[in-house]
């Protein structure tokens, strides 16, 4: 695997170099190469970690993202410690994931954190930037409708989008493949290439990943 140099692949697990205060976030390992902290990125964890896990992907280490259902800051503080530059729009509406996730900004210089509705973009728009990359993890039925809704709004024409998609949110009665179908029908039909489609088991079953291009 091609990794940007924040990154390590030991014994087959992926660790971040941390950029927090060398303690860990989630309960996660943390191992010291090289004299430099780094901290375990499972795949069971972070969904973003079950991606590059199964597909190589390289996550762009220089770019404004705007992530839609950040929780406590799990994959969140991971992509903290990648980003050369750039911040992360962190947005979550649970007050009781939001304490955690503003006690990880605190440490931390690229993580903006925001106690917002994502489906309503307005209320947020004057403290986010047009952003490189729109990352979605939420477990709600509308993931479709909010991911447009937000890319239309902040994500730049080329920018990369990247939706993780629970399919029995969506619909628990549809086989997933079937909602993963629709859900990539309608990226196609609003200005969406996708690149890659994957899903995410056995690291989470009945989830998927769109990579997409805004185009
Ligand atoms: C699966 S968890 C996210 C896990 C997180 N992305 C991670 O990998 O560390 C989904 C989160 O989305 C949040 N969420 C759901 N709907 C939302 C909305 N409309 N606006 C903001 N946050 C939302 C939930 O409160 C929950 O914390």
């Amino acid at each position: 695997m091609d990794l940007p140099h924040r990154m390590i692949l030991k014994d087959g697990r992926l660790f971040t170099l941390d950029q927090g205060s060398g303690r860990s976030v989630h309960g996660e390992v943390i191992i010291i190469s090289n004299g430099r902290s780094y901290r375990e990125w499972a795949p069971w964890r972070s969904k973003l970690s079950a991606l590059i896990k199964k597909t190589e992907m390289a996550f762009p280490g220089k770019s404004n993202i705007l992530y839609l259902g950040a929780a406590q800051g799990t994959t969140v503080s991971h992509i903290s410690d990648i980003l050369e530059e750039g911040i992360i729009f962190a947005v979550e509406f649970s007050e009781t994931a939001f304490r955690k996730l503003i006690l990880l900004a605190r440490e931390r210089k690229n993580i903006v954190p925001i106690l917002e509705d994502a489906f309503h973009p307005e209320r947020f728009g004057m403290m986010v930037p047009p952003v490189d990359v729109l990352y979605q993890d939420v477990s709600q039925k509308e993931q479709l409708k909010l991911f447009l809704l937000n890319s239309r709004t902040f994500l730049k024409k080329g920018g990369l989008g990247i939706l993780m998609l629970k399919s029995r949110s969506v619909d628990f009665t549809a086989r997933p493949v079937d909602v993963y179908e629709e859900v990539s029908r309608g990226l196609r039909e609003n200005g969406f290439k996708v690149e890659t489609f994957i899903e995410l088991d056995p690291f989470s079953v009945d989830h998927a990943a769109f990579v997409v291009r805004k185009i």
